[in-house]
């Protein structure tokens, strides 16, 4: 029935709640190096998957399995080839902080592609029973979706080491209780895109030297802010896996024009 369906266009895919087909994924993008492996579709998480995705419509199927693997490793290929130049600026870090790392895709990628395997990196999430996804909007301290039981298991899949998951309900929702400071610190599709990028700018800061370097996803209705324009920063498009033909925008900020000084 779904490879009946497959010509179907994203739009009436999702209109009509259908399992999404790798048809609809950027063909670039699918191409690319596995560096991300999902597991099997287990209900379990396909329950977590629809709370941290719930534009998807995944089955319990190898298709869907396939399509969610090939969607996180492309959207992790569309945002490091815009990252590269200051990812190589950056060099080894000794610390790597993941704001609201979902079900950890960026830090499989980046462990692999960046060979940072044995580089410790923070995960900030929490788990959460409810989706409350805003648009660049407010901060709030119930907005955590995640499954920090999953999300382990994802990582154990991917046979990744050196990292450690903090439980941002244990924080009181707040980064600053966070073992800092980090070198690199992004959040994708988290903080900057649901929730508007100012309200955690300072607690941000607080976890960054002079030389660490932030990235952070932005989504279109962010109409820009006071606190980011005073930060050194650049604003970088990068294209992503679902649906096909699709960019996005990303920040990268600093504390000093010097750490993002050799970029042009
Ligand atoms: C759309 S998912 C993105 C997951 C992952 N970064 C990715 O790109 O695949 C948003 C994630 O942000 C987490 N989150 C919710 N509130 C947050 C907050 N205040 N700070 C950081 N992360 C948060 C959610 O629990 C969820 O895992």
């Amino acid at each position: 029935m779904n490879s009946y369906l497959s010509h179907l266009g994203t739009k009436i895919r999702k209109k009509l709640r259908l399992e999404p087909s790798i048809s609809e994924l950027d063909p670039y993008l699918a191409d690319k190096e596995l560096f991300f492996r999902a597991p099997p579709i287990t209900p379990e998480l396909l329950r977590a998957i629809k709370l941290i995705s719930p534009q998807f419509h995944l089955r319990p199927t190898e298709e869907s399995r396939r399509f969610w693997e090939l969607n996180q490793n492309g959207l992790c290929w569309g945002e490091y080839e815009a990252l590269q130049p200051f990812l190589s600026h950056l060099g080894s870090p000794s610390k790597v902080l993941d704001i609201g790392p979902g079900m950890g895709r960026s830090v499989v990628f980046f462990k692999n592609i960046m060979d940072w395997r044995e580089t410790p990196f923070h995960l900030y999430e929490s788990t959460g029973k409810t989706t409350k996804y805003t648009k660049a909007g407010p901060r709030f301290d119930d907005s955590f979706c995640g499954s920090l039981d999953l999300l382990g298991t994802v990582l154990a899949h991917n046979e990744t080491t050196a990292f450690e998951i903090f439980d941002a309900g244990d924080l009181g929702a707040k980064l600053s209780a966070l073992p800092g400071p980090y070198d690199f610190i992004y959040s994708f599709f988290a903080v900057g895109w649901h929730w508007s990028i100012e309200h955690f700018l300072d607690e941000i800061l607080g976890l960054m030297t002079d030389r660490s370097i932030g990235a952070f996803t932005l989504h279109p209705r962010y109409k820009g802010s006071a606190e980011l324009d005073r930060l050194p920063h650049r604003m970088l498009t990068f294209r992503r896996s679902w649906p096909r033909e699709r960019w996005s925008q990303m920040v990268v900020l600093a504390k000093t024009e010097e750490a993002l000084a050799t970029v042009a």
